[in-house]
C-alpha cells in the first residue's frame, strides 16, 4: 500500500521546482493534493495560473488525485480559503506542506525596506497564514473526535541554518521558520500533529536564475544524465514526515538534497561560564568567553564545513 493513502495534503508553491516535486510524490502515494501557487517570478512579482495548472494535469494523467489554487499565502483570508478548497474538493485535510517562496537578495545596507517586507511577508507570514488556519482546524477536529494525524512541514534554507551573506531578510525569514516548526509542534502534539522543518538542496529557478554562485557550484547536467540536484531528492523526505510512520518525529529540522538527508540539531550548550553571587565584572566575563570561544568551533569553521559539503 502507498505511504499516504486516504491522505489530503496542501502544499503551497507547488507549480514549480521543490513543491511541483513534492506534490508529484504525495500524489504517487496516494494523498489527494491542493497545488497551490500563485505563479510569480522568483522575486515575487507577477502572477500565472499555469504553473499550478499544470502540475495537477501532470498529478491527474498519472492517475492521482489533485487541484489547483492559485491564492497567494501572504493574504490572511486567501489561506483560510485554501484550506476551505482542500475541504470543499477532498472532505479533510491532513498535511501542510509550507513551500511558497520568493527572493530578493541584497547586502543589509544596500536592501530596501521592500526587499525585507515582502521576503518576509510570503516566507514567514505566509506559513504562519496557513498553519493558523490549519492548526485551528486539526484542534477542532481533534475536539470532535476526529483524529486526522495532522503533518506540517515547513521550508527552511541553509541561509537560515547556517547564514549567507546577502540574504539578510529570507535567512532571517527561513531561520524563524525552523524555530515555527519546532513551536508548532510543541503547541499541537497533544491534538496529534507533527511539525517540522526541511531545508532543501535542488536545482530549481530559485538556485539556477536567482543565486549565480550556487548556480555555478552545481553545473550543468549532462543530457541523458540523472541530475543529482534533481528536486526529486528532496521529496521522499517530505512524503515520509507527511506519513502516520514518521508520527514520532517531532519538532526536527533536515537538510535535503542529492540523494542525501541531513539531521540537523541546532543551538545547543557547548559551554558555559558561570559566577556565583554578584553579576559579572564585563572584563572578567569576556576573559572568559574568550577561552571557551577559542577551544570551540568558530563560526567560520562551521561555514568551512559547509563549504566541504557544497564541493
Ligand atoms: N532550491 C533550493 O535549493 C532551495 C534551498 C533552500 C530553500 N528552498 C526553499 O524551497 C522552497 C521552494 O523553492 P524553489 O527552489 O522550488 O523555488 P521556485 O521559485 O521554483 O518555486 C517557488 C514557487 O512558489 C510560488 N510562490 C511565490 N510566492 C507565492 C505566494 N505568495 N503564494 C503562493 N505561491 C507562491 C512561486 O510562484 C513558485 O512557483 C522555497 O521556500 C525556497 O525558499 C529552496
Amino acid at each position: 500500500m502507498a505511504l499516504l493513502e486516504g491522505k489530503v495534503a496542501i502544499i503551497t508553491g507547488a507549480g514549480r521546482g521543490v513543491g511541483r516535486e513534492e506534490a508529484l510524490l504525495l500524489a504517487r502515494q496516494g494523498a489527494k493534493v491542493v497545488v497551490n501557487d500563485v505563479g510569480a517570478h522568483f522575486d515575487g512579482t507577477g502572477q500565472s495560473r499555469s504553473p499550478a495548472e499544470d502540475v495537477v494535469k501532470e498529478i491527474r494523467a498519472a492517475g492521482g488525485e489533485a487541484v489547483a489554487n492559485y491564492e497567494s499565502v501572504t493574504d490572511f483570508k486567501a489561506a483560510k480559503r485554501i484550506l476551505t478548497c482542500a475541504l470543499d474538493n477532498f472532505g479533510k485535510l491532513n498535511i501542510l506542506v509550507n513551500n511558497a517562496g520568493i527572493l530578493r537578495d541584497r547586502m543589509i545596507f544596500n536592501m530596501s525596506e521592500e526587499d525585507f517586507d515582502s521576503v518576509v511577508e510570503v516566507h514567514l507570514k505566509g506559513s504562519f497564514n496557513m498553519s493558523r488556519h490549519v492548526c485551528a482546524y486539526w484542534r477542532e477536529q481533534h475536539k470532535n473526535g476526529n483524529l486526522l494525524n495532522g503533518r506540517l512541514i515547513n521550508t527552511t534554507s541553509d541561509a537560515g541554518l547556517l547564514g549567507n551573506a546577502g540574504q539578510g531578510n529570507y535567512g532571517s525569514a527561513k531561520a524563524a521558520l525552523a524555530a515555527m516548526a519546532i513551536i508548532i509542534d510543541r503547541e499541537m502534539s497533544r491534538y496529534g500533529v507533527t511539525a517540522n522543518a526541511v531545508a532543501p538542496l535542488a536545482r530549481t529557478r530559485m538556485t539556477i536564475e536567482a543565486t549565480p554562485q550556487t548556480a555555478a557550484w552545481m553545473g550543468e547536467v549532462k543530457p541523458g544524465e540523472f541530475d543529482r540536484f534533481s528536486p526529486a531528492h528532496v521529496a521522499p523526505l517530505v512524503a515520509w514526515l507527511a506519513s502516520d510512520d514518521a508520527k514520532d518525529v517531532h519538532g526536527e529540522v533536515f537538510r535535503a538534497g542529492m540523494g542525501t538527508v541531513w539531521i540537523m540539531w541546532g543551538w545547543h550548550t557547548v559551554a558555559t561560564v558561570s559566577k556565583a553571587g554578584e553579576p559579572w565584572d564585563p572584563a572578567a566575563l569576556g576573559a572568559r568567553v574568550k577561552e571557551h570561544l577559542a577551544k570551540g568551533i568558530t563560526p567560520k569553521e562551521s561555514l568551512a564545513q559547509v563549504a566541504d559539503i557544497h564541493g
